[in-house]
Protein backbone atom coordinates (compact mmCIF):
# COMPACT_ATOMS: atom_id res chain seq x y z
CA UNK A 1 0.00 0.00 0.00
CA UNK A 2 1.37 3.63 -0.85
CA UNK A 3 1.82 6.17 1.71
CA UNK A 4 1.41 9.37 1.39
CA UNK A 5 3.78 12.73 2.62
CA UNK A 6 2.16 15.62 3.53
CA UNK A 7 4.50 17.78 3.61
CA UNK A 8 5.38 17.01 -0.20
CA UNK A 9 1.92 18.18 -1.50
CA UNK A 10 1.08 21.52 -3.00
CA UNK A 11 1.22 24.43 -0.82
CA UNK A 12 -2.50 25.17 -1.84
CA UNK A 13 -3.42 21.17 -0.62
CA UNK A 14 -1.47 21.73 2.37
CA UNK A 15 -3.25 25.02 3.43
CA UNK A 16 -6.66 23.42 2.66
CA UNK A 17 -5.79 20.46 4.37
CA UNK A 18 -4.57 22.40 7.67
CA UNK A 19 -7.75 24.81 7.34
CA UNK A 20 -9.83 21.68 7.52
CA UNK A 21 -8.03 19.48 9.93
CA UNK A 22 -8.04 22.14 12.21
CA UNK A 23 -11.76 23.30 12.17
CA UNK A 24 -12.44 19.67 12.53
CA UNK A 25 -10.24 19.07 15.09
CA UNK A 26 -8.42 15.91 13.71
CA UNK A 27 -5.01 16.01 12.35
CA UNK A 28 -4.29 16.25 9.13
CA UNK A 29 -3.19 12.62 8.37
CA UNK A 30 -6.68 11.80 9.82
CA UNK A 31 -8.31 14.56 7.47
CA UNK A 32 -6.87 12.94 4.29
CA UNK A 33 -8.20 9.58 5.46
CA UNK A 34 -11.82 11.09 5.97
CA UNK A 35 -11.47 12.90 2.65
CA UNK A 36 -10.69 9.60 0.79
CA UNK A 37 -13.40 7.74 2.60
CA UNK A 38 -16.29 10.34 1.40
CA UNK A 39 -14.83 10.47 -2.40
CA UNK A 40 -14.98 6.76 -2.20
CA UNK A 41 -18.33 6.72 -0.78
CA UNK A 42 -19.78 9.87 -2.74
CA UNK A 43 -20.05 11.53 0.23
CA UNK A 44 -20.71 15.25 -0.49
CA UNK A 45 -18.99 17.30 1.98
CA UNK A 46 -18.60 20.84 0.76
CA UNK A 47 -14.86 21.38 -0.44
CA UNK A 48 -14.25 24.26 1.38
CA UNK A 49 -13.21 24.16 4.44
CA UNK A 50 -15.70 27.09 5.95
CA UNK A 51 -18.57 25.98 4.16
CA UNK A 52 -21.54 26.48 6.97
CA UNK A 53 -24.55 24.69 7.16
CA UNK A 54 -28.00 25.67 6.39
CA UNK A 55 -29.08 28.14 8.62
CA UNK A 56 -32.13 26.55 9.65
CA UNK A 57 -30.52 22.80 10.13
CA UNK A 58 -30.90 21.29 13.49
CA UNK A 59 -29.27 17.63 11.76
CA UNK A 60 -26.26 16.22 13.59
CA UNK A 61 -23.05 16.72 12.22
CA UNK A 62 -22.67 13.66 9.92
CA UNK A 63 -26.53 14.23 8.89
CA UNK A 64 -25.38 18.16 8.08
CA UNK A 65 -22.78 17.12 5.52
CA UNK A 66 -25.17 14.97 3.82
CA UNK A 67 -24.26 11.94 4.59
CA UNK A 68 -27.23 8.97 5.76
CA UNK A 69 -25.80 6.63 8.26
CA UNK A 70 -24.64 3.20 6.49
CA UNK A 71 -25.43 1.04 9.90
CA UNK A 72 -25.84 1.25 13.20
CA UNK A 73 -23.92 -0.37 16.30
CA UNK A 74 -25.36 -0.84 19.79
CA UNK A 75 -21.76 -0.08 21.68
CA UNK A 76 -21.50 -1.41 25.28
CA UNK A 77 -19.05 0.31 27.40
CA UNK A 78 -17.91 -1.60 30.12
CA UNK A 79 -16.55 -0.61 33.53
CA UNK A 80 -12.67 -0.41 32.90
CA UNK A 81 -10.43 2.15 32.75
CA UNK A 82 -9.96 2.21 29.13
CA UNK A 83 -13.62 3.62 28.73
CA UNK A 84 -12.37 7.10 28.04
CA UNK A 85 -11.22 5.10 24.66
CA UNK A 86 -14.75 4.68 23.98
CA UNK A 87 -15.48 8.62 23.38
CA UNK A 88 -12.86 8.48 20.45
CA UNK A 89 -14.40 5.41 19.67
CA UNK A 90 -17.52 6.44 19.02
CA UNK A 91 -16.42 9.46 17.06
CA UNK A 92 -14.68 7.53 14.69
CA UNK A 93 -17.63 5.16 14.14
CA UNK A 94 -20.10 8.57 13.36
CA UNK A 95 -17.02 9.62 11.18
CA UNK A 96 -17.49 6.19 9.07
CA UNK A 97 -21.73 7.44 8.71
CA UNK A 98 -22.21 4.74 11.37
CA UNK A 99 -25.10 5.68 13.80
CA UNK A 100 -24.21 4.92 17.34
CA UNK A 101 -26.35 3.48 20.20
CA UNK A 102 -24.79 3.55 23.47
CA UNK A 103 -25.20 1.22 26.42
CA UNK A 104 -23.64 2.00 29.39
CA UNK A 105 -22.89 -0.68 32.59
CA UNK A 106 -23.12 0.59 36.31
CA UNK A 107 -19.24 0.74 36.40
CA UNK A 108 -18.81 2.30 32.96
CA UNK A 109 -20.70 4.98 34.57
CA UNK A 110 -17.66 5.55 37.35
CA UNK A 111 -15.00 6.17 34.43
CA UNK A 112 -17.34 7.99 31.71
CA UNK A 113 -20.25 10.28 31.95
CA UNK A 114 -23.67 9.55 30.34
CA UNK A 115 -23.74 12.88 29.20
CA UNK A 116 -20.02 12.30 27.37
CA UNK A 117 -21.57 9.68 26.10
CA UNK A 118 -24.71 10.86 24.37
CA UNK A 119 -23.33 14.37 23.58
CA UNK A 120 -20.89 12.25 21.43
CA UNK A 121 -23.24 10.00 19.82
CA UNK A 122 -25.84 12.04 19.58
CA UNK A 123 -28.73 10.18 21.11
CA UNK A 124 -29.60 8.98 24.67
CA UNK A 125 -27.98 6.57 26.20
CA UNK A 126 -29.15 3.18 28.00
CA UNK A 127 -28.02 2.36 31.28
CA UNK A 128 -31.00 0.38 33.26
CA UNK A 129 -32.50 -2.99 32.48
CA UNK A 130 -35.77 -2.20 34.40
CA UNK A 131 -36.09 1.04 33.18
CA UNK A 132 -40.13 1.99 32.36
CA UNK A 133 -39.40 4.70 29.37
CA UNK A 134 -37.66 1.77 27.43
CA UNK A 135 -39.11 -1.26 28.13
CA UNK A 136 -42.38 -0.30 27.37
CA UNK A 137 -41.53 -1.77 23.95
CA UNK A 138 -38.88 -4.24 24.92
CA UNK A 139 -36.10 -1.63 24.67
CA UNK A 140 -33.00 -4.19 25.40
CA UNK A 141 -34.19 -6.54 22.29
CA UNK A 142 -34.31 -3.72 20.17
CA UNK A 143 -31.23 -2.62 21.40
CA UNK A 144 -30.20 -6.06 20.64
CA UNK A 145 -31.75 -6.67 17.30
CA UNK A 146 -32.08 -3.20 15.91
CA UNK A 147 -28.46 -2.70 14.92
CA UNK A 148 -26.16 -4.44 12.41
CA UNK A 149 -23.74 -5.17 14.63
CA UNK A 150 -22.93 -5.22 18.59
CA UNK A 151 -19.50 -3.51 20.03
CA UNK A 152 -18.22 -3.58 23.96
CA UNK A 153 -15.66 -1.37 24.18
CA UNK A 154 -13.69 -1.62 26.55
CA UNK A 155 -14.89 -5.51 27.40
CA UNK A 156 -14.54 -6.19 31.01
CA UNK A 157 -13.12 -9.51 32.37
CA UNK A 158 -16.55 -9.56 34.22
CA UNK A 159 -18.66 -8.80 30.52
CA UNK A 160 -16.88 -11.75 29.07
CA UNK A 161 -17.35 -13.59 31.91
CA UNK A 162 -20.97 -12.83 31.75
CA UNK A 163 -21.47 -13.87 27.88
CA UNK A 164 -19.58 -16.82 28.23
CA UNK A 165 -21.98 -18.44 30.92
CA UNK A 166 -25.12 -16.60 29.83
CA UNK A 167 -26.14 -14.62 32.46
CA UNK A 168 -27.99 -11.84 31.87
CA UNK A 169 -28.57 -9.57 35.04
CA UNK A 170 -28.29 -6.26 33.63
CA UNK A 171 -28.98 -4.55 30.41
CA UNK A 172 -25.51 -5.10 28.78
CA UNK A 173 -25.61 -8.53 29.40
CA UNK A 174 -28.99 -8.90 28.41
CA UNK A 175 -28.52 -7.78 25.27
CA UNK A 176 -25.47 -9.34 24.44
CA UNK A 177 -27.88 -12.89 25.03
CA UNK A 178 -30.41 -11.70 23.57
CA UNK A 179 -28.42 -10.39 19.84
CA UNK A 180 -28.16 -12.47 16.52
CA UNK A 181 -26.36 -10.13 15.30
CA UNK A 182 -22.37 -10.24 15.73
CA UNK A 183 -20.63 -9.09 18.96
CA UNK A 184 -17.31 -7.89 19.10
CA UNK A 185 -15.14 -7.37 22.16
CA UNK A 186 -12.33 -5.49 22.26
CA UNK A 187 -10.96 -6.70 25.92
CA UNK A 188 -9.18 -4.56 28.26
CA UNK A 189 -7.79 -5.28 31.73
CA UNK A 190 -4.78 -5.47 33.71
CA UNK A 191 -2.64 -8.53 32.30
CA UNK A 192 -2.67 -10.50 35.03
CA UNK A 193 -6.80 -10.48 34.79
CA UNK A 194 -6.38 -11.48 31.01
CA UNK A 195 -4.20 -14.11 31.92
CA UNK A 196 -6.04 -15.43 34.53
CA UNK A 197 -7.17 -19.32 34.07
CA UNK A 198 -10.88 -18.29 34.97
CA UNK A 199 -10.59 -15.49 31.53
CA UNK A 200 -8.52 -17.71 29.31
CA UNK A 201 -11.23 -20.42 29.75
CA UNK A 202 -14.42 -17.40 29.18
CA UNK A 203 -12.00 -16.07 25.92
CA UNK A 204 -11.85 -19.51 24.50
CA UNK A 205 -15.82 -20.18 25.49
CA UNK A 206 -16.82 -16.81 23.38
CA UNK A 207 -14.40 -17.71 20.40
CA UNK A 208 -16.39 -21.39 20.22
CA UNK A 209 -19.37 -19.43 19.93
CA UNK A 210 -18.42 -17.10 17.52
CA UNK A 211 -18.19 -13.86 19.40
CA UNK A 212 -15.44 -12.07 17.81
CA UNK A 213 -12.58 -10.53 19.50
CA UNK A 214 -10.01 -7.19 18.85
CA UNK A 215 -6.82 -6.73 20.88
CA UNK A 216 -5.97 -6.89 23.60
CA UNK A 217 -2.60 -5.54 22.70
CA UNK A 218 0.63 -5.06 24.49
CA UNK A 219 1.81 -2.20 26.62
CA UNK A 220 2.26 0.23 29.26
CA UNK A 221 -0.68 -0.32 31.85
CA UNK A 222 -2.49 2.44 33.27
CA UNK A 223 -1.59 0.94 37.02
CA UNK A 224 1.82 2.43 37.35
CA UNK A 225 4.62 0.24 36.44
CA UNK A 226 2.74 -2.55 35.41
CA UNK A 227 2.80 -3.63 31.08
CA UNK A 228 2.19 -6.75 29.65
CA UNK A 229 -1.19 -7.96 27.46
CA UNK A 230 -4.15 -6.30 28.11
CA UNK A 231 -4.49 -3.07 26.85
CA UNK A 232 -7.95 -1.87 24.94
CA UNK A 233 -7.35 -1.31 21.24
CA UNK A 234 -7.00 1.92 19.95
CA UNK A 235 -10.79 3.23 18.75
CA UNK A 236 -9.36 3.26 14.75
CA UNK A 237 -8.06 -0.43 14.93
CA UNK A 238 -11.55 -1.06 17.02
CA UNK A 239 -13.86 1.04 14.22
CA UNK A 240 -11.58 -0.64 11.42
CA UNK A 241 -12.80 -3.93 12.69
CA UNK A 242 -16.04 -2.50 13.02
CA UNK A 243 -16.35 -1.51 9.58
CA UNK A 244 -15.17 -4.77 7.75
CA UNK A 245 -17.57 -6.83 9.89
CA UNK A 246 -20.45 -4.71 8.64
CA UNK A 247 -19.54 -4.33 4.86
CA UNK A 248 -21.85 -7.31 3.30
CA UNK A 249 -19.67 -10.25 2.44
CA UNK A 250 -18.31 -9.81 -1.38
CA UNK A 251 -18.84 -13.09 -3.65
CA UNK A 252 -16.06 -14.73 -4.90
CA UNK A 253 -17.26 -17.28 -7.27
CA UNK A 254 -13.60 -17.70 -8.62
CA UNK A 255 -11.98 -18.65 -5.68
CA UNK A 256 -9.89 -21.63 -6.17
CA UNK A 257 -9.22 -20.48 -9.52
CA UNK A 258 -6.15 -19.98 -11.28
CA UNK A 259 -6.49 -17.55 -13.95
CA UNK A 260 -3.59 -17.23 -16.16
CA UNK A 261 -4.00 -13.94 -18.29
CA UNK A 262 -1.50 -12.19 -21.12
CA UNK A 263 -1.38 -8.14 -21.82
CA UNK A 264 0.05 -5.25 -23.51
CA UNK A 265 2.22 -5.51 -27.17
CA UNK A 266 5.44 -7.13 -27.24
CA UNK A 267 8.58 -5.67 -28.24
CA UNK A 268 10.71 -7.64 -30.30
CA UNK A 269 14.57 -6.29 -30.88
CA UNK A 270 15.68 -5.11 -34.01
CA UNK A 271 19.27 -4.15 -32.37
CA UNK A 272 19.75 -3.33 -28.76
CA UNK A 273 17.99 -0.13 -29.05
CA UNK A 274 15.43 -0.49 -31.90
CA UNK A 275 12.12 -2.67 -31.53
CA UNK A 276 9.43 -3.80 -33.41
CA UNK A 277 6.09 -2.98 -31.52
CA UNK A 278 2.48 -2.71 -31.77
CA UNK A 279 -0.10 0.14 -30.36
CA UNK A 280 -1.37 -2.51 -27.48
CA UNK A 281 -2.06 -0.25 -24.03
CA UNK A 282 -2.23 -3.78 -22.04
CA UNK A 283 -5.52 -1.83 -20.41
CA UNK A 284 -8.06 -4.34 -21.50
CA UNK A 285 -5.99 -7.19 -20.09
CA UNK A 286 -5.04 -5.26 -16.34
CA UNK A 287 -8.63 -4.73 -16.18
CA UNK A 288 -9.28 -8.31 -16.67
CA UNK A 289 -6.91 -9.49 -14.57
CA UNK A 290 -8.34 -7.00 -11.44
CA UNK A 291 -11.62 -7.98 -12.72
CA UNK A 292 -10.88 -12.27 -11.80
CA UNK A 293 -8.63 -10.79 -9.01
CA UNK A 294 -12.24 -9.65 -7.80
CA UNK A 295 -14.13 -12.44 -8.25
CA UNK A 296 -11.53 -14.50 -5.79
CA UNK A 297 -9.90 -16.29 -8.28
CA UNK A 298 -5.47 -16.30 -7.83
CA UNK A 299 -4.20 -14.63 -11.38
CA UNK A 300 -1.36 -14.40 -12.99
CA UNK A 301 -0.42 -11.53 -15.05
CA UNK A 302 2.25 -11.64 -17.88
CA UNK A 303 2.61 -8.29 -19.34
CA UNK A 304 4.90 -7.09 -22.49
CA UNK A 305 5.97 -3.50 -21.36
CA UNK A 306 2.86 -1.24 -20.53
CA UNK A 307 2.67 1.95 -18.85
CA UNK A 308 0.40 0.39 -15.82
CA UNK A 309 0.49 -0.31 -12.42
CA UNK A 310 0.78 -3.71 -11.37
CA UNK A 311 -3.11 -4.49 -10.20
CA UNK A 312 -3.19 -5.45 -6.64
CA UNK A 313 -3.50 -9.01 -5.24
CA UNK A 314 -2.08 -10.11 -8.54
CA UNK A 315 1.30 -11.81 -9.28
CA UNK A 316 3.04 -9.75 -12.70
CA UNK A 317 5.22 -11.56 -14.88
CA UNK A 318 6.66 -8.50 -16.98
CA UNK A 319 8.38 -9.34 -20.20
CA UNK A 320 9.58 -8.17 -23.55
CA UNK A 321 9.31 -10.43 -26.45
CA UNK A 322 6.56 -13.12 -27.27
CA UNK A 323 8.91 -15.68 -26.92
CA UNK A 324 9.51 -14.50 -23.14
CA UNK A 325 6.06 -14.29 -23.10
CA UNK A 326 5.58 -17.51 -23.95
CA UNK A 327 7.95 -18.66 -21.45
CA UNK A 328 6.36 -16.98 -19.12
CA UNK A 329 3.13 -18.56 -19.89
CA UNK A 330 3.95 -22.01 -19.84
CA UNK A 331 5.80 -21.59 -16.22
CA UNK A 332 2.46 -20.33 -15.04
CA UNK A 333 1.15 -23.40 -15.87
CA UNK A 334 -1.49 -25.15 -14.78
CA UNK A 335 -3.78 -22.93 -14.82
CA UNK A 336 -7.92 -23.42 -14.78
CA UNK A 337 -8.59 -20.07 -17.48
CA UNK A 338 -6.51 -18.66 -19.84
CA UNK A 339 -7.16 -15.40 -21.18
CA UNK A 340 -4.64 -14.16 -23.83
CA UNK A 341 -5.52 -10.52 -24.20
CA UNK A 342 -1.68 -9.57 -25.14
CA UNK A 343 -1.02 -8.04 -28.53
CA UNK A 344 1.81 -10.33 -29.53
CA UNK A 345 4.05 -9.50 -32.57
CA UNK A 346 3.32 -12.23 -35.06
CA UNK A 347 6.90 -11.67 -36.48
CA UNK A 348 10.59 -10.89 -35.23
CA UNK A 349 13.50 -10.32 -36.33
CA UNK A 350 15.65 -12.88 -37.51
CA UNK A 351 18.99 -11.09 -37.90
CA UNK A 352 18.75 -8.92 -34.95
CA UNK A 353 21.73 -6.74 -34.45
CA UNK A 354 24.30 -7.02 -31.51
CA UNK A 355 25.12 -3.65 -31.72
CA UNK A 356 23.14 -0.69 -32.87
CA UNK A 357 22.97 -0.67 -36.02
CA UNK A 358 24.61 2.13 -38.26
CA UNK A 359 23.38 4.15 -41.66
CA UNK A 360 25.76 3.05 -44.07
CA UNK A 361 26.34 4.38 -47.86
CA UNK A 362 24.64 0.68 -48.67
CA UNK A 363 21.71 2.21 -47.39
CA UNK A 364 19.01 0.43 -45.30
CA UNK A 365 19.97 -2.53 -43.36
CA UNK A 366 17.50 -5.97 -44.71
CA UNK A 367 15.58 -6.58 -41.85
CA UNK A 368 14.77 -10.96 -42.14
CA UNK A 369 11.68 -11.55 -40.19
CA UNK A 370 10.36 -14.46 -38.62
CA UNK A 371 7.30 -15.87 -36.98
CA UNK A 372 7.11 -15.75 -33.42
CA UNK A 373 5.82 -18.68 -31.24
CA UNK A 374 2.16 -18.55 -31.00
CA UNK A 375 1.13 -18.65 -27.67
CA UNK A 376 -2.52 -19.04 -28.04
CA UNK A 377 -2.39 -22.01 -30.61
CA UNK A 378 0.64 -23.84 -28.31
CA UNK A 379 -1.70 -23.51 -24.93
CA UNK A 380 -4.73 -24.47 -26.78
CA UNK A 381 -3.22 -27.51 -28.33
CA UNK A 382 -1.27 -28.98 -25.15
CA UNK A 383 -2.34 -32.24 -24.65
CA UNK A 384 -1.56 -32.24 -20.61
CA UNK A 385 -1.82 -29.11 -19.40
CA UNK A 386 -4.30 -27.46 -21.44
CA UNK A 387 -6.52 -24.97 -19.21
CA UNK A 388 -9.97 -26.46 -19.19
CA UNK A 389 -11.40 -22.79 -20.92
CA UNK A 390 -8.84 -21.15 -22.66
CA UNK A 391 -10.23 -17.39 -24.13
CA UNK A 392 -8.04 -15.49 -26.81
CA UNK A 393 -8.58 -12.08 -28.32
CA UNK A 394 -8.94 -11.29 -31.95
CA UNK A 395 -7.66 -7.79 -32.99
CA UNK A 396 -9.04 -7.17 -36.37
CA UNK A 397 -9.37 -4.35 -39.23
CA UNK A 398 -11.26 -5.94 -41.39
CA UNK A 399 -13.93 -8.71 -41.53
CA UNK A 400 -13.92 -9.12 -37.89
CA UNK A 401 -16.38 -11.82 -37.25
CA UNK A 402 -15.52 -14.45 -40.04
CA UNK A 403 -11.94 -13.06 -39.25
CA UNK A 404 -12.48 -14.23 -34.94
CA UNK A 405 -14.74 -17.59 -36.37
CA UNK A 406 -11.69 -18.67 -38.23
CA UNK A 407 -8.96 -17.66 -35.80
CA UNK A 408 -11.28 -19.88 -33.01
CA UNK A 409 -11.43 -23.00 -35.45
CA UNK A 410 -7.66 -22.18 -36.41
CA UNK A 411 -6.11 -22.04 -32.69
CA UNK A 412 -8.56 -24.59 -31.10
CA UNK A 413 -9.39 -22.04 -27.90
CA UNK A 414 -13.10 -22.26 -26.70
CA UNK A 415 -14.03 -18.53 -26.79
CA UNK A 416 -12.35 -15.37 -28.72
CA UNK A 417 -12.77 -12.16 -27.73
CA UNK A 418 -12.79 -10.22 -31.22
CA UNK A 419 -12.72 -6.39 -31.32
CA UNK A 420 -12.11 -3.61 -34.17
CA UNK A 421 -9.01 -2.22 -33.82
CA UNK A 422 -8.85 0.39 -36.58
CA UNK A 423 -8.05 3.77 -36.35
CA UNK A 424 -11.20 5.05 -36.25
CA UNK A 425 -12.47 3.26 -33.45
CA UNK A 426 -9.66 4.18 -30.82
CA UNK A 427 -10.08 1.07 -29.29
CA UNK A 428 -6.19 0.71 -29.30
CA UNK A 429 -4.68 2.33 -26.57
CA UNK A 430 -7.86 3.65 -25.37
CA UNK A 431 -10.32 3.17 -22.36
CA UNK A 432 -13.29 2.08 -24.45
CA UNK A 433 -13.96 -1.17 -26.44
CA UNK A 434 -16.65 -3.33 -28.53
CA UNK A 435 -16.20 -6.56 -28.77
CA UNK A 436 -18.15 -9.46 -29.66
CA UNK A 437 -17.80 -12.95 -27.50
CA UNK A 438 -17.36 -15.56 -30.23
CA UNK A 439 -17.56 -18.94 -28.30
CA UNK A 440 -18.23 -23.06 -29.13
CA UNK A 441 -21.35 -24.30 -27.94
CA UNK A 442 -20.28 -26.57 -25.16
CA UNK A 443 -22.45 -29.79 -26.72
CA UNK A 444 -21.81 -29.16 -29.98
CA UNK A 445 -18.52 -27.75 -30.86
CA UNK A 446 -19.45 -26.70 -34.51
CA UNK A 447 -21.98 -24.68 -33.77
CA UNK A 448 -20.38 -21.12 -33.03
CA UNK A 449 -22.51 -17.94 -30.67
CA UNK A 450 -21.43 -14.82 -31.84
CA UNK A 451 -22.65 -12.77 -28.64
CA UNK A 452 -22.17 -8.83 -29.37
CA UNK A 453 -21.97 -6.54 -26.57
CA UNK A 454 -22.24 -2.45 -26.73
CA UNK A 455 -19.78 -0.24 -26.44
CA UNK A 456 -18.52 -0.26 -23.12
CA UNK A 457 -15.35 0.98 -20.91
CA UNK A 458 -12.53 -1.61 -20.94
CA UNK A 459 -12.99 -2.10 -16.96
CA UNK A 460 -16.94 -3.09 -17.63
CA UNK A 461 -15.93 -5.05 -20.54
CA UNK A 462 -13.52 -7.25 -18.20
CA UNK A 463 -16.30 -7.47 -15.48
CA UNK A 464 -19.03 -8.75 -18.33
CA UNK A 465 -16.28 -11.04 -19.63
CA UNK A 466 -15.61 -12.69 -16.27
CA UNK A 467 -19.40 -12.87 -15.38
CA UNK A 468 -19.48 -15.53 -18.58
CA UNK A 469 -16.32 -16.87 -17.10
CA UNK A 470 -17.91 -17.87 -13.50
CA UNK A 471 -21.25 -19.22 -15.40
CA UNK A 472 -19.66 -21.24 -17.95
CA UNK A 473 -16.94 -22.78 -14.64
CA UNK A 474 -19.46 -22.73 -11.99
CA UNK A 475 -22.65 -22.33 -13.37
CA UNK A 476 -23.47 -19.53 -11.19
CA UNK A 477 -24.65 -16.15 -12.11
CA UNK A 478 -22.30 -13.35 -11.17
CA UNK A 479 -24.56 -9.92 -11.82
CA UNK A 480 -21.90 -7.77 -13.74
CA UNK A 481 -21.64 -4.20 -11.91
CA UNK A 482 -22.70 -1.75 -13.69
C1 LIG B 1 -10.14 1.93 38.88
C2 LIG B 1 -10.68 0.64 38.34
C3 LIG B 1 -10.29 0.23 37.09
C4 LIG B 1 -10.76 -0.97 36.57
N1 LIG B 1 -10.35 -1.36 35.32
C5 LIG B 1 -10.78 -2.53 34.84
C6 LIG B 1 -10.36 -2.96 33.56
O1 LIG B 1 -9.59 -2.28 32.87
N2 LIG B 1 -10.82 -4.12 33.10
C7 LIG B 1 -11.67 -4.91 33.81
O2 LIG B 1 -12.02 -5.98 33.32
N3 LIG B 1 -12.08 -4.50 35.01
C8 LIG B 1 -11.68 -3.35 35.55
N4 LIG B 1 -12.11 -2.96 36.76
C9 LIG B 1 -13.06 -3.80 37.50
C10 LIG B 1 -14.47 -3.59 36.99
O3 LIG B 1 -14.83 -2.23 37.09
C11 LIG B 1 -15.44 -4.48 37.72
O4 LIG B 1 -15.15 -5.83 37.49
C12 LIG B 1 -16.87 -4.19 37.38
O5 LIG B 1 -17.71 -5.04 38.10
C13 LIG B 1 -17.12 -4.41 35.91
O6 LIG B 1 -18.45 -4.16 35.64
P1 LIG B 1 -19.06 -4.31 34.19
O7 LIG B 1 -18.44 -5.50 33.60
O8 LIG B 1 -20.51 -4.46 34.39
O9 LIG B 1 -18.75 -3.07 33.44
C14 LIG B 1 -11.66 -1.76 37.33
C15 LIG B 1 -12.06 -1.32 38.58
C16 LIG B 1 -11.57 -0.14 39.07
C17 LIG B 1 -12.03 0.31 40.45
Amino acid sequence: MASLTIRKLDEGVKTYLRLRSAKNRRSVEEEVRVILGELIEGREEPLTPFAAPPATSTASPSQRIGAVPVASITLIIGGGIAAYKSLDLIRRLKERRIEVRCVLTKAAQQFVTPLAVSALSHERIYTDLFDPQSEFDAGHIRLARDCDLVVVAPATADLMAKLANGHADDLASAILLATNRKILLAPAMNPLMWNNAATRRNVAQLQRDGVMLIGPNSGEMAEAGEAGVGRMSEAIEIATAAERLLRPPVPRPLAGKRVLITAGPTHEPIDPVRYIANRSSGKQGFAIAAAAQAAGAEVILVSGPVDLGDPQGVTVKHVESARQMLEQVQAALPADIAIFAAAVADWRVANEGEQKLKKTSAGMPPLQLVENPDILATISKLADKRPPLVIGFAAETEHLIDNAKSKLARKGCDWIVANDVSPATGVMGGDRNTVHLISKNAENNAEITVDSWPVMTKEQVAIELVAHIVKSVTGKSLEPAS
